[in-house]
């Protein structure tokens, strides 16, 4: 692996008028890895993709692009780099899709087989019919989008949401796309809102909200930094979860996380565990499900995100 991150960002700062849609961001991806920029909506992901990609200037800050400035370097970049946009947008909308990917390969100096990606995405149909982009699907769009990104066989490439809208078998197959892409040494940047596709691909996570970074390293490392356990049980709603958490140890948070869900956190030992069900049993409730688990990615993600929005409330 090289030493050389693929991308660097320090202190990035992107204002939309008053508001700073990335509020001094910093993190690198290491060569040939996956990293997933997992965030809300609204959290700043795209816009500090675009940044990376050449399409957007920041306010404040520095990004490098294997080496280069994305900005002003954007000819020597485009070759190495590929893109998809949010949306899979970006294409003339009367363009057909194979005719389109068949153009960018011959823009490439050693392409991938077309119709060997066409093949791998699930977009046969597409190839033997004669619809333009915009008779698509969202999902056959973001597709062809993400072939698009990957047909000039580049080093690094960028994906926003590259499975958002597609059906269960198509990510999927996105998925294990993306996983041959890294054994074949290409670094790649996705983001995601889904916990677990950022915990199913990606060798590094970084956690964002309101254009900053909460957490960030391997799904192994943000799960275990934590010494917390989790207990889930149902009851009924509305349970008086002040009561419970006086009655645990000081260290203890409990969440009624759905309507007669809850989740205790805390380090869990025999007597905690007593000290639930006691109190359940003083209040006549039989806590179905009871379960005691390692916490979650998103568990872990809740937990920032909650209390990121906890900061910025006004
Ligand atoms: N071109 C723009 N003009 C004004 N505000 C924008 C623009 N692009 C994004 N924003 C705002 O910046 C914030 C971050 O947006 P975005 O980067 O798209 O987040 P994400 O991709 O994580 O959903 C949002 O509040 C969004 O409304
Ligand atoms: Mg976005």
């Amino acid at each position: 692996m090289s030493a050389v991150p693929a991308v660097e960002i320090s202190s990035l700062v992107k204002r939309y008028g008053s508001t700073a849609a990335v509020d001094g961001l910093s993190f690198q991806v290491a060569a040939g890895t996956i990293t997933a920029v997992l965030g809300p909506n609204g959290a700043g992901k795209t816009t500090t993709v675009e940044i990376c990609e050449g399409f957007r200037r920041p306010d404040d800050g520095a990004v490098r692009v294997l080496g280069l400035d994305p900005w002003r370097d954007g000819a020597a970049l485009r070759p190495r780099v590929g893109v998809m946009l949010q949306d899979g947008a970006g294409f003339y909308p009367g363009a057909r899709p194979v005719e389109l990917l068949t153009h960018l390969a011959r823009l490439h100096a050693s392409p991938l087989d077309v119709s060997m990606l066409v093949a791998r995405l699930g977009l046969e149909s597409l190839a033997r019919g004669r619809a333009p982009l915009r008779r698509l699907s969202g999902g056959e769009r973001q597709r062809v989008a993400l072939a698009a990104a990957l047909v000039g066989r580049p080093d690094l490439v960028f994906l926003d949401e590259p499975t958002a809208g597609l059906d269960p078998q198509g990510r999927r197959a996105t998925w294990q796309l993306l996983d041959e892409l890294r054994a074949a040494g290409v670094t790649v940047v996705l983001t995601t809102h889904l916990i677990d596709e950022a915990e199913r691909l990606a060798d590094h996570v970084v956690i964002i909200d309101a254009g900053r970074v909460l957490a960030e390293g391997t799904p192994q490392e943000l799960t275990s930094g934590v010494s917390d356990d989790v207990i889930r049980f149902g009851g009924p709603p509305r349970l008086d979860v002040g009561s419970l958490r006086a009655a645990l140890p000081a260290a203890a948070t409990v969440r009624e996380v759905a309507p007669g869900s809850y989740e205790v956190t805390a380090p869990v030992d025999p007597s905690l565990l007593a000290t639930l069900t006691s109190w359940c049993a003083a209040q006549d409730i039989l806590a179905e499900g009871l379960q005691v688990g390692r916490r979650s990615l998103e568990d872990v993600y809740l937990e920032l995100i909650g209390a990121s929005a906890g900061r910025t409330a006004p």
